[in-house]
């Protein structure tokens, strides 16, 4: 033992660790035992890579933003009939059983100023059902709609993994099946101080991050479920995240849009009409197909219109995806390629050594995350789809304002109502109806057509579940 600690330590001077040198000074044996071992861990030409990329950083390099070629239904290239030729093929996909399911929800609700796991917000306008709530009927009536087991896999992170189990066990799952139900934990990266050196975190143990979404291809092969997808046959993954309460989850058209046109990795986008909006736009950056984010386009870029007065950069990115198993398989389990890494400045928590002991203090570190649309760019053939906005859009970022539970409740008392006068056509529907209806009584308005009471009586607050 006392060869291997002298070797861990030998790293720690080789790669000028010196804060972790000085709190192993001072730590209790047990503890400076467990930071040993998480140091023979470490892959320090990884932390050297992702320290010389954010001092590098890629701000200053020219970048040529283009925007991506989108499929409009509604469009030539993508009428009535060609929409429902693309929905009969995703609808085989699910049919067959060749469609999993995978939600990251690894973050942390610290702009919602939410405790605990995001998917435990009660989001829903009348029942004040939780984001997970929604999910799982959605899943549930897709099940019974396509009569089959659809797999639904959950990203969590090492700190909401246990509550974010306890939550769907004491809900009964849902009534979903809970062996389909996996919730698997994202990896954690070291953090880095300004001067690239490790930290110390309050419990004496390395100060880590999550490895941000893109982490959540990785956490696919690391947990085994890549080996599981391909033992069942699954040979596509549809992508969603934890803040949006109008995903629609696995529909036939993006999933048939996707394998029609062989495509590794596709991507859902709303039409950006508002230049101020803060959303990722999907499109190519020098060329190869990724994500921009908002704070990357100059103002006069983003303000930018096209002849037909729309914005030049209107392809909002609203997180969705469908990823062929294949080629995350290859990209996962490539050694020369990883998906590229993202830093941000942040206050962080750790210890340091001063006068003879330890104390807390509170620094700037680097918190480093891969991005999962920097997969798009590894992918040869690719479908960005538009949807509409008003039917699969209202995320729960804040606590109020834009993107907060507020907006997103109006948004789906909105859809109810539109989905009502879809399927009454003829009826007036009171603009102030406050009706909700569950993913269980129709998951869209069609089947909304087939299931309600023509004669339904429109007092507020309906309930439709
Ligand atoms: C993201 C996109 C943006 C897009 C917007 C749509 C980025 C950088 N930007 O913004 O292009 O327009 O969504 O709503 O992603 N998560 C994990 N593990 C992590 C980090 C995040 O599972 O380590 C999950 C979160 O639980 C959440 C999702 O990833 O479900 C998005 O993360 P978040 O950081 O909130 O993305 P945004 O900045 O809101």
């Amino acid at each position: 033992m006392d060869m291997i600690r002298e070797h861990i330590l030998n790293l720690l001077v080789e790669h000028k660790q010196q804060r972790v040198l000085r709190c192993l000074e001072r730590l209790d044996p047990c503890a400076r035992e467990s930071l040993l071992r998480e140091v023979a861990e470490l892959d320090f030409a990884d932390i050297a890579a992702r320290y010389t990329t954010h001092m590098t950083g890629d701000e200053q390099a020219e970048k040529i933003f283009q925007e991506a070629e989108l499929l409009s239904p509604g469009s030539a290239a993508c009428s009535s009939a060609e929409c429902d030729r693309l929905r009969g093929i995703g609808r085989r996909a699910l049919q067959d059983g060749r469609v999993a399911l995978y939600l990251v929800a690894g973050g942390q609700g610290s702009r919602l100023g939410f405790e605990g796991p995001k998917g435990c917000f009660p989001v829903s306008p009348l029942k004040s059902k939780t984001l997970f709530q929604l999910f799982a009927e959605q899943v549930l009536a897709l099940q019974q709609r396509y009569g089959l087991r659809v797999p639904w896999y959950i990203l969590t992170s090492q700190e909401n993994n246990r509550a974010t189990i306890d939550f769907f066990t004491a809900h009964s799952f849902f009534g979903l099946r809970p062996e389909d139900v996996r919730c698997i934990v994202q990896k954690q990266i070291p953090s880095l101080g300004l001067d690239g050196q490790l930290l110390v975190g309050k419990d004496g143990l390395l100060f880590k991050n999550p490895n941000g979404h893109g982490g959540s291809l990785y956490a696919l092969k690391d947990s085994g479920a890549l080996t599981d997808l391909s033992g069942r046959g699954i040979e596509e993954i549809f992508y969603f995240q934890v803040d949006n309460p109008l995903v629609t989850i696995a529909d036939p058209l993006f999933i048939g849009a996707h394998i029609d046109r062989r495509a590794q990795m596709s991507t859902k986008v709303v039409r950006k009409t508002d230049p101020g909006e803060k959303v990722g736009i999907i499109g190519r950056v020098n060329g190869r197909l990724g994500c921009i984010e908002y704070s990357e386009l100059s103002p006069e870029q983003t303000a930018e219109r096209a002849a037909d007065g729309t914005l030049r950069f209107k392809s909002a990115n609203i997180a969705v995806h469908m990823l062929n198993r294949a080629f995350v398989e290859k990209l996962v389990s490539r050694s020369d390629v990883h998906l590229p890494w993202h830093s941000a400045v942040k206050d962080i928590a750790c210890l340091e050594c001063e006068g003879g002991r330890l104390v807390e203090q509170r620094v700037k570190g680097i918190k480093s995350e891969m991005f999962i649309f920097d997969a798009l760019g590894f992918a040869e053939r690719s479908v960005t789809l538009e949807v509409p906005r008003a039917e699969e859009f209202a995320p729960v970022k804040n606590a109020a304002g834009a993107d907060s539970p507020e907006s997103a409740r109006a948004a789906m008392l909105s859809r109810a109502r539109s989905w009502l006068s879809r399927a009454l056509p003829g009826r007036e529907i009171p603009d102030g109806l406050q009706a909700e209806i569950s993913p269980l009584f129709a998951l869209d308005a069609r089947e909304l057509a087939e299931k309600i009471n023509p004669d339904i009586g429109f007092a507020s607050p309906l309930y439709l579940g």
